[in-house]
């Protein structure tokens, strides 16, 4: 099955076929309903962080559930940690159990849509569509309407402000899906964080690599003095807007902690070789997908962040099933320009096989390293 839809958008496989097509990385789940105060636990709990005096952190988890969640679940629950799950309607319906599972152990749940489409193809009807199918599947499912929603990709448009609900978006991306590697979960999240910071992850049968990384990054968040809460919690008092989008909680108010030392990454057999420093961090790539059909948005961005020099990264892997796919470019923004291979280890390289700072090229590029 192509991962892509015929005007070149990534596709939700129907749920019969989700278990095997969950080897398909989220691809650009630039993907935010939660469940309203009163859906964020079944149960009386002690009163939520003061965000507006404390370091807060939003751990948040989308595209769920999977066949992963229970394990994630399991770390959460044994770290005393509460999450925020951006769910989809389909696959909530697949597993309702997951889905009451978070709701009874304290964690707060969204509105991801019913079947995770690029909502900025579709007719305003569709997008109501969308979006209300995600809020009836939940619903269904908890009882109660989630109040906050993370459309997919993070598109924002008039007809998803206008489905009128909170837009929660992120400002710190781990990027789970495109490395599958829990240092990197570990390494991105300790050069980002800030203080109200809501961090993206997924939890998604292809990111159990990642996920073993969350209890580390437990530590280490709480290590550095940060307080783990859910996005409801991240808010507090304040009044969330519905149709306005919020990555992180205002800076106005909000404390850093002093800087502690960061963990050691996890013992893992990823291999990261380069300094986990900023400096060692050469730049991003930009894939850019083209699509064959005539009307409509003809591409799609994708930002690779946080390459380092030597790197290897593999192009086919995120495009999945890239036969019969749209056409792709490669665009290097990185400060030190990018070797092509044909191959899918960085093992043959094209006959034009670099590429400087700035240029884009189509090509059969299998996967790229940075000078
Ligand atoms: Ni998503």
């Amino acid at each position: 099955m192509s991962y892509f839809s015929r005007a070149g958008r990534p596709t939700v496989p129907a749920p019969a076929t989700r278990l095997s097509a969950q080897t398909l990385p989220t691809l650009m789940c630039l993907c935010a309903a939660v469940l309203g105060p009163a859906g964020q636990s079944a149960k009386p709990s002690p009163p939520a962080p003061d965000c507006a005096r404390l370091a807060c952190v939003a751990l948040t988890f989308d595209d769920g559930p999977s066949v992963a969640t229970d394990s994630l679940l399991d770390d959460l629950a044994a770290d005393h940690t509460k999450a925020t799950f951006f769910l989809v309607g389909q696959e909530a319906r697949y597993r309702t159990k997951q889905v009451k599972r978070e709701q009874a152990e304290g964690h707060a749940i969204g509105n991801h849509t019913l079947t995770h489409p690029y909502l900025g193809d579709l007719t305003p009807a569709q997008v109501h569509d969308e979006l209300a199918g995600g809020e009836q599947a939940i619903a269904d499912i908890t009882g109660t309407r989630p109040w906050l929603v993370r459309p997919p990709y993070g598109n924002q448009s008039a007809q998803v402000a206008s489905f009128g609900h909170p837009l929660l978006l992120w400002d710190l991306d781990t990027l789970d899906w495109w490395h599958h590697d829990p240092a990197q979960v570990l390494s991105r999240a300790a050069a980002g964080v800030r203080s109200g910071s809501i961090v993206l992850m997924h939890d998604t049968e292809n990111q159990r690599d990642t996920l073993t990384a969350v209890p580390q990054l437990i530590r280490n968040l709480r290590n550095a003095g940060y307080t783990l809460v859910t996005v409801p919690e991240l808010f507090g008092a304040a009044a969330l807007k519905p149709g306005t989008a919020y990555r992180n909680r205002s800076s106005a108010t909000r404390p850093e902690p002093q800087p502690q030392p960061w963990a050691d990454p996890l013992p893992t057999t990823a291999q990261d070789t380069a300094q986990d420093t900023d400096a060692a961090i050469a730049g991003t790539v930009l894939l850019r997908y083209h699509s064959a059909a005539a009307t409509g948005p003809a591409q799609l961005a994708q930002a690779v962040g946080g390459l380092r020099p030597g790197e290897c990264r593999n192009v086919v892997q995120p495009l999945a099933a890239l036969a019969g796919a749209p056409a792709f470019a490669l665009r290097d923004d990185t400060a030190h320009g990018i070797e092509l291979y044909d191959q899918r280890d960085c093992s043959h390289q094209v006959a034009a096989n670099t590429m400087a700072p700035g240029t884009e090229q189509d090509d059969e590029v299998r996967s790229f390293k940075v000078h």
